[in-house]
């Protein structure tokens, strides 16, 4: 039996409004099944209300497609239609929302491009910021040390936890849209300060100087580590924010890793012996030239060498990407058979719109895309695609049946744009 504070009670009674106390019902529920005794207040939250059923099954159970009931449904759990009034939470939206520019080229086409504004607008009219990004600290939603979240989307909860020191579990639709309306989350997990001690070292050999070699780890110590956390330890140099994001889009995709440590670099990781709580180790793990190697073998599956599509922006690419890619792509121009697609997050395609990157990009025949995600991209599984992201190798074979896949730095990467053939290599 859970503890619920007095306004936890008085939303579950349903003397706030029915949404409150649908969303309670269901934190209630979820909090007796994770086996936690509370709920903690949150003012941080990001959903993932993109994130649902193609368009054609959603029909089938809310034929009108009337967003209150799809909102109902699918975000909070519910068969009455509950009309939320307003979030409670600060709140942010996740990727997984439509460029509107671009209906043909992802997933569902039109119709699902139509309903994402649709959801996009519901998210404004009941006061979610509708950032849509997976990168939210890019974006401005930047939550402090020790501050309690509820974030989804599993790059983004890694940075939360282990570059910010903020604490957020791995979120879901319905448990984060929950959250948003009472500004409530299961006090469990990385809640607690005894489950955010590290419990694997990972001795880094190698000197980590370009974004690549960040992804190769994170993709290699992800595939080790289960669901204990790593403490990297012997870091020469201070990782940069692209070399942090690879890190932990790699390490939450071969594995689970919602938190990690670098000593020397991370909030909770000052010395060794702080960011492990001074407690027993299950494992050490080295990470040179082999491991290197081993990850990359990995992560490069395709069986010919034409390129047919080159994504990058997985996570959502920063500033400084975009404008290196920019540059490398000044003046040139992409093969005619390949398709450039590069995501970004709303605020950074504005100040790239500004800078003249986007222009630079679509000269040379990519496209930059606001919102959006590569998993959502309409692509024919045939076809062979190049990335400079661990993440997208990983799940863009099982979201979109593409199985042919090279991995590389975004050098490689634009230049198999250019010349339509992967010529990559480990260097
Ligand atoms: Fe973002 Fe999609 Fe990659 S949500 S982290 S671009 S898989």
């Amino acid at each position: 039996m859970i503890s619920l504070s007095p306004d936890e009670k008085e939303m579950l009674a349903g003397n706030q409004g029915l949404d409150k106390k649908r969303a309670m019902e269901l934190l209630v529920k979820y909090t007796e099944a994770l086996g936690a005794r509370k709920l903690v207040n949150t003012n941080n939250v990001t959903v993932i209300l993109g994130a649902i059923p193609d368009v054609g099954i959603i029909r089938k159970i809310v034929p009108t497609l009337d967003v209150d009931e799809i909102a109902s449904k699918f975000f909070l759990d519910s068969d009455d239609r509950v009309v939320v009034s307003r979030v409670k939470a600060f709140t942010t939206t996740n990727a997984y929302f439509y460029d509107q520019r671009y209906p043909d080229l992802q997933r569902g086409g039109k119709e699902a491009t139509e309903l994402s504004k649709q959801i996009a607008d519901y998210c404004a009219r009941i006061g979610i910021v509708h950032l849509s990004t997976c990168t939210p600290y890019q974006s401005g939603n930047i939550p402090t040390k020790g501050e309690h979240c509820a974030w989804t989307e599993s790059s983004a909860i890694a940075y939360c936890n282990a570059i910010l020191g903020a604490r957020t579990n791995i979120e879901g639709v319905q448990s984060s849209f929950a959250s948003a309306i009472t500004g409530k989350t299961p006090l469990w997990g990385m809640h607690l300060d005894e489950n955010r001690y590290g419990k694997v070292s990972v001795k880094i050999e190698l000197s980590m100087d370009n974004i690549q070699d960040w992804y190769l780890m994170g993709y290699y110590v992800g595939m080790h580590v289960g669901l204990d956390i790593p403490v990297y330890v012997n870091s020469k140099r201070t990782p940069n924010l692209n070399m942090l994001m690879a890190l932990c889009a790699a390490g939450i995709s071969s594995g689970s890793i919602v938190m990690f440590h670098i000593v020397g670099v991370t909030p909770e990781a000052p010395t060794f012996e702080i960011a492990t709580g001074n407690r027993k180790l299950v494992k050490s793990l080295n990470f040179g030239e082999r491991e290197r190697r081993v990850a990359y073998e990995k992560l490069n599956h395709a069986s010919r060498g034409d390129v047919d599509i080159v994504m990058l922006g997985c996570p959502h690419y920063s500033l400084e990407r975009l404008s290196s890619v920019s540059e490398l792509l000044k003046g040139k121009r992409i093969h005619p058979n390949v398709a450039l697609y590069i995501t970004t997050c709303r605020t950074n395609k504005y100040v790239a719109d500004g800078l003249g990157f986007t222009e630079t990009i679509t000269k040379a025949g990519g496209i930059l895309f606001e919102d959006s995600c590569g998993t959502l991209f309409d692509v024919d599984r045939s076809k062979v695609l190049a990335t400079d992201s661990a993440k997208l190798v990983h799940y863009v074979p099982g979201m979109t049946g593409l199985k042919n896949i090279w991995f590389g730095p975004t050098e490689q990467c634009i230049e198999a744009a250019i010349t339509g053939k992967w010529r990559g290599e480990l260097t």
